[in-house]
């Protein structure tokens, strides 16, 4: 399992980084998976001009919340604004989560979506506790074997999220991190044994390359 560290002088060159990476399986076309959180929203802006068709693509999220598809908290609407609506060639196929239904039953249609589907590329983001996806820390679905999508309890919103099985069958994972309130998670996600208190550590694809595009400050607990 390859793991390379790319640790940019700002988090705009991160950002970038991360995009082309994006941009580049974009183009080669594929099953690629993106998620929320408000880092990479300016990376999709980036990939949208680097890479404008997208139509050799099958778009899907690697979580949601459980809101309305237009709701500011929707991954979905992120992606859609910061991405989809930059393109000039959308996506063959997006794959929503439907975050307007109950938790397990949005989780439960995904997971039939997902049948037989081995994701290109995957862009995670890490929460300052270590979470990826909506995989949270000790969280018992991080022990989750069979499924490849699944309803996560929260005490603001219910989620959904892919699970480790699929993420680490990604052919590519990309983790994009960015600003010091990171630098702790991003210390015991690539360079700490791996965890459950720390999902992200968990995450690497098992096939292919595991990259982290990191800014200095994200980095910094990792450098010396
Ligand atoms: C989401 C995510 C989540 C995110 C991290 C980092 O929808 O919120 O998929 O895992 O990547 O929470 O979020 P920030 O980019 O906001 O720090």
């Amino acid at each position: 399992m390859e793991l390379e560290l790319r640790v940019s002088t700002s988090a705009d060159a991160a950002r970038r980084g991360a995009a082309e990476l994006l941009a580049a399986a974009a183009g080669r076309g594929g099953h690629i998976a993106v998620s929320g959180g408000s880092t990479p929203g300016p990376a999709y802006e980036v990939t949208a001009t680097l890479e404008p068709d997208w139509s050799r693509s099958e778009l899907w999220f690697a979580d949601e919340r459980c809101v309305e598809p237009l709701d500011e908290r929707s991954n979905y609407r992120l992606v859609r604004e910061r991405l989809l609506e930059r393109l000039e060639g959308g996506p063959a196929v997006e794959h929503r989560i439907r975050g307007e239904l109950a938790a397990e039953r949005a989780a439960d249609e995904y997971e039939r979506e997902l049948q037989g589907v081995v994701l290109d590329l995957v862009l995670l983001g890490i929460g300052a506790d270590g979470h990826t996806a909506s995989l949270f820390p000790n969280d018992p679905v991080l022990r989750e074997e069979s499924r490849r999508a699944v309803a996560v309890r929260r005490p603001d919103v219910d989620r959904i999220t892919l699970t480790l099985p699929v993420l680490r069958g990604a052919g590519t994972v990309i983790f994009l991190a960015v600003g010091a309130e990171k630098a702790d998670a991003v210390r015991r996600a690539f360079a700490e044994p791996p965890s459950p208190a720390t999902p992200a550590s968990l995450v690497r694809s098992s096939s292919g390359i595991t990259y982290a595009f990191l800014d200095r400050e994200a980095a910094g607990a990792v450098e010396n």
